[in-house]
């Protein structure tokens, strides 16, 4: 830059030399075009070696950010979804829930079946189980010794089963090893172990209109949602759960379009367990989503490498411990992403951290019960263990 800036100076100066001590007032102005156009060719040359190669390093080094802010323009928005007002409050009947919703009651619940692939979120884990606990029939788990992207992987869930003894009566446990290809789209790895998870529910015993929540371990459906989809008749055949979008903690509130969850009425050969959108009905304010919501640091950067979107981690130094401790605090982007919006004004409205919530009212029972213990999960409690 400096050096660019320099030699035009100095051209500058060999022109007015030149072009100061000219005799005809003709030759004089042919002389200054020259200089002019000399003087145009190096700012040219200076775009060509000094701007060009600094954009270029730009969009190296946020070329994914670029994209992501353009994306109103080369994506539009999904096919909107139709949303099923929720009715709920404790002191009202479920015959009248029911009714509110459309819906009948029926005799006696259906049975419900809680599916998960498990990486290593053992703290959501028992929020999640306890959360469901009076309502489940089954809960299925599924482990790979293998991350999605094809790292070895401890059994975390195996290692840690203690911790879980008050379902072990409930517990359908599968392991399923990793096929460990190197370079591999970690998609695949990802549909490979749901696949495993079909049939691992149909050892769990599910039936034709058991209830099935497919969803991510940190994905929680409210325990009254599942109560009153198991006591009503006529629900839909599927029906994905709008979730509240929190991260790192409850401290953090995006916004409540998480949508991923899923309860099915399980139709034998039919129902396949899946993660991405499978009709256009979504009931309203359904649960939580709790995305990298760990207690230790090391957990984040596990995380971050056994994701399925390891790409996101372009420089080393975003595994950086202390880096991850700043970022949890301020509520910003682990990957120094661009919020993953359709439209501008959503975009920039979500650019920067997210702002800090101090509401820790209607979260799961369980965590408000045991707050001591998930302290971090709270609002106000950033800072991780280490460990
Ligand atoms: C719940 O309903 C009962 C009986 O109808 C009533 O006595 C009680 O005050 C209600 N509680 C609340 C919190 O509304
Ligand atoms: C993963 O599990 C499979 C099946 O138990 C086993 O054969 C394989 O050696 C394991 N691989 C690693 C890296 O632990
Ligand atoms: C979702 O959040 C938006 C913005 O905060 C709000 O206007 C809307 O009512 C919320 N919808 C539900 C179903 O909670």
């Amino acid at each position: 830059m400096s050096d660019g800036y320099y030699s035009s100076k100095k051209t500058d100066d060999i022109c007015e030399d030149v072009c100061g001590e000219q005799g005809s007032r003709a030759a004089l102005s042919m002389s200054r075009l020259r200089c002019i156009l000399r003087g145009l060719d190096l700012r040219a040359y200076m775009v060509l070696f000094v701007i060009v190669p600094l954009c270029i390093f730009g969009v190296y080094l946020h070329g994914q950010k670029i994209t992501y802010f353009l994306r109103p323009i080369w994506e539009s928005p999904p096919k909107p979804f139709h949303d099923i007002p929720h009715y709920y409050n404790e002191n009202v009947s479920m015959e009248t829930l029911c009714k509110l919703h459309g819906w009948g009651i029926r005799e006696s619940p259906r049975r419900v079946y809680d599916a998960v692939l498990f990486s290593n979120e053992l703290d959501i884990l028992t929020i999640r189980w306890n959360e469901l606990y009076p309502y489940v029939t089954q809960f299925v788990l599924l482990e790979s010794n293998s991350t999605f992207t094809g790292l070895p992987k401890p059994l975390f869930f195996a290692r840690n089963r203690d911790r879980f003894k008050f379902i072990h009566s409930r517990l359908t446990y599968g392991m399923i090893g990793g096929r460990f290809k190197k370079g591999e789209n970690p998609f695949v790895e990802e549909a490979y172990q749901r696949l495993a998870l079909d049939q691992l529910l149909k050892i769990a015993g599910i039936e034709d209109d058991d209830l099935l929540i497919m969803s991510d371990v940190d994905e929680i459906p409210s325990a009254h949602t599942i109560n009153l989809l198991r006591w009503c008749d006529d629900i839909p055949p599927i029906l994905h759960l709008q979730l509240r979008n929190y991260l790192y903690s409850f401290e953090f509130y995006i916004d409540n379009k998480s949508w991923r969850a899923s309860v099915h009425r399980y139709n034998t050969g039919k129902t396949r367990y899946a993660h991405y959108r499978q009709t256009d009905n979504v009931l309203s304010d359904a649960g939580w989503h709790c995305s990298f919501c760990f207690r230790y640091i090391s957990n984040f950067v596990f995380k971050m490498r056994a994701y399925s979107h390891y790409d996101r981690v372009r420089f080393s130094h975003y595994l950086n411990h202390g880096r991850i401790q700043d970022i949890i605090c301020k509520g910003s982007d682990l990957f120094d992403m661009i919020p993953e919006e359709y439209t501008f004004k959503e975009i920039i409205g979500k650019m920067g951290p997210i702002p800090h919530s101090y509401s820790a009212v209607h979260l799961p029972a369980y965590l408000l019960n045991n707050a001591d213990k998930y302290k971090y999960l709270l609002p106000g409690n950033c800072r991780r263990e280490s460990g």
